[in-house]
């Protein structure tokens, strides 16, 4: 699981170790990473859980945290791409655009590294949590991919990276249909966590005027698709633990398809 230092990825992680997951736990640093492990401990005894290094904004990165995970040489039944920004503007260490690189570009060459040993733990299942502000995005704007930020706020560009992860998963499930690995995208919520840090100041109070679900009221949906979403209900969008409306454009599939070559592309550089 990616990002379970904080927000809506601490409190799945909690929740995964109180049901007797094993859990390696994808993230930034080790030190704002320990104390969640510290706390899982405590409530189970089914460990060791571990903590593998990734900056999702640097593709060599995850081929290092891939090497890694796949060293434990470890079953590996479910895979959550929960790590997330909003707003943070600029450029990954390979130019893409951040929102883009961080939300979709790294977590679909962690995944695809992955594949493999889902497959050999299956049934097993791939999460991605996207957001309804995908709903935002009226396009792909395959010739801004490559640059910086370009909107002030990272809101557009951030919903694009949303509409990709439901493409994603689009792709995904098609691709995987006579496996048993099934995948699910989902909308948490409006869940009141740190995403917005990086927004200017100037909006943040205004986002925070939308009423907000807790962190644990954010991570059902998460835990839906983990324990009670049907293997047949592989490739769908989920908000409030049930299947959820997509935009037209996350529905089109030839936009998946060149979003998924565009991926392998970028990832074989
Ligand atoms: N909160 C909401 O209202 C909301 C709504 C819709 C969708 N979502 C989605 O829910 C997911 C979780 O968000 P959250 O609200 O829990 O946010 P959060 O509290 O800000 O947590 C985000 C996590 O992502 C990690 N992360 C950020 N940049 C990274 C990078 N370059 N490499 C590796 N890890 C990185 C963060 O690590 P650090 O702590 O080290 O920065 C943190 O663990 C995200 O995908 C978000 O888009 C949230």
């Amino acid at each position: 699981m990616t990002g379970a230092n904080t927000g809506i990825g601490r409190v799945t992680a909690l929740a995964l170790a109180r049901r007797g997951y094993r859990l390696i736990l994808v993230g930034r640093s080790a030190q704002k990473t320990q104390p969640v492990l510290d706390e899982i401990a405590h409530i189970s005894q089914a460990g060791p859980n571990h903590f593998v290094p990734v900056e999702l904004d640097d593709l060599d990165s995850v081929r290092r945290c891939l090497r890694q995970i796949l060293a434990l040489d470890l079953p590996l039944h479910v895979l959550v791409n929960n790590a997330g920004i909003a707003g943070l503007r600029g450029q990954t260490k390979q130019s893409y655009e951040m929102a883009f690189g961080v939300n979709h570009l790294g977590p679909f060459l962690l995944t695809q590294g992955l594949l493999n040993r889902l497959q050999s733990s299956s049934p097993s299942r791939i999460i991605n949590v996207s957001s309804r502000a995908h709903w935002m995005a009226r396009s792909i704007p395959w010739e801004l991919l490559q640059s910086p930020t370009r909107s002030l706020s990272g809101i557009p560009e951030y919903a694009v990276s949303k509409l990709c992860n439901i493409l994603f998963t689009k792709s995904l499930a098609k691709r995987l249909k006579h496996t048993e690995i099934s995948c699910f995208a989902l909308h948490p919520g409006v869940v009141a966590t740190d995403i917005w840090r990086s927004v200017p100041a100037l909006l943040r109070p205004l986002l925070r005027l939308r009423p907000m679900l807790s962190p644990e009221e954010g991570a059902a949906t998460s835990l839906h698709c983990i324990e009670n979403a049907a293997a047949d209900q592989s490739g769908l969008y989920f908000a409030q633990c049930r299947p959820a409306s997509i935009s037209p454009l996350a529905a089109q599939p030839a936009l998946a398809d060149r979003l998924w070559h565009f991926s392998e592309q970028a990832c074989s550089a």
